[in-house]
C-alpha cells in the first residue's frame, strides 16, 4: 500500500535530496533559476558528474551560453575533471552544433537543436539532459510566438523521456524565475539566490520552489561548497 514508487535523480546536494524524498522525480523537466555566478552551471554539471560516477547514468550538458572551454575552467576550479567522466557525460557547446549542423541550412535554429538533441540521444542514449540556458536558446530561437513555442518546446523535451534540467537566468533579488511561463510548463524549479547576511557578508541559498511528483519542503537552505561537495544546511538564524 502508500505511494506509486517513484524512480528519483539525486542531485548528490548533500542534504537536498532528502529535503525532496530522495530526489526530482524521473522524467521531470526541471527549471535551475537563479541570478548569475549562483552556482547554477557548476551545479547542474555536479549532478551529471556524481550521477554517472556513483550511478553510470548517461548524461549531455549542452552549454549555448559559455563556451566548453570556460565552463571546464570553472569545474577544474570546484574540483571536476570532466574528462574523467567523458565515457558518460558528453559537454558540447554551441561551436559544436554548428559545426556538425552547418549542412542543415534551411532548418530554424529550434529545428537544428531539436535535431542535434534528438541525434545526441540515439547516440548516446542519454538519461539526464542539461540545458544551459533557456534565455539564449530563447533568444538564438528568434520565436515569434514566445509563449506557444515555448509551451511546445517543453512537450518535446517530455517526449524524450529523460530527466532533464534546464538553466535559466534570473535578475539579482528577483523572484520571476522564468519570464514567459516556463516556470509553469516545468514539472520543478530549484532557485538559487545570494542573500545578504550582514553588511559584509552574503551567502548562497537553494530551495526547492516546485517539485511535480514528490513531497518537497520549501524553505531556503545555506548552500555550501567544501571538499568536493555541495551541502544543503539549515539556515542559522532565521
Ligand atoms: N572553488 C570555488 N568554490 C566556490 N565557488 C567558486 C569556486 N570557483 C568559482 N566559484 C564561484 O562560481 C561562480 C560561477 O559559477 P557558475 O556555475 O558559472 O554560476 P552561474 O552558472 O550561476 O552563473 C563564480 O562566480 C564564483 O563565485
Ligand atoms: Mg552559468
Amino acid at each position: 500500500m502508500g505511494a506509486r514508487l517513484v524512480l528519483k535523480i539525486k542531485t548528490y546536494i548533500e542534504g537536498f535530496d532528502d529535503k525532496m524524498n530522495g530526489g526530482v522525480p524521473k522524467g521531470n523537466v526541471v527549471i535551475i533559476a537563479g541570478e548569475p555566478g549562483t552556482l547554477k552551471s557548476s551545479i547542474a554539471f555536479y549532478l551529471l558528474y556524481n550521477n554517472a560516477k556513483c550511478e553510470g547514468r548517461v548524461g549531455a550538458y549542452i552549454t549555448l551560453e559559455q563556451g566548453r572551454e570556460s565552463l571546464v575552467q570553472q569545474l577544474d576550479s570546484l574540483g571536476m575533471d570532466p574528462t574523467s567522466v567523458e565515457s558518460k557525460v558528453s559537454l558540447v557547446d554551441l561551436a559544436l552544433i554548428r559545426k556538425n549542423m552547418d549542412k542543415l541550412g534551411q532548418q530554424t535554429w529550434m529545428q537544428i537543436f531539436k535535431t542535434y538533441t534528438n541525434n545526441l540521444k540515439e547516440s548516446l542514449d542519454y538519461e539526464l539532459l542539461v540545458i544551459d540556458s533557456l534565455q539564449v536558446l530563447e533568444m538564438l530561437g528568434n520565436l515569434e510566438t514566445p509563449r506557444q513555442d515555448l509551451f511546445h518546446f517543453f512537450e518535446w523535451l517530455r517526449d524524450l523521456k529523460v530527466t532533464t534540467f534546464i538553466i535559466s537566468e534570473t535578475k539579482a533579488g528577483s523572484d520571476v524565475y522564468a519570464e514567459k511561463g516556463e516556470d509553469f510548463l516545468s514539472d520543478g524549479i530549484i532557485h538559487l539566490k545570494m542573500d545578504k547576511v550582514d553588511d559584509v557578508n552574503v551567502q548562497r541559498r537553494i530551495r526547492c520552489v516546485k517539485m511535480r511528483g514528490t513531497g518537497h519542503s520549501t524553505n531556503y537552505y545555506t548552500l555550501l561548497f567544501q571538499n568536493g561537495v555541495f551541502q544543503a544546511t539549515r539556515v542559522i538564524g532565521e
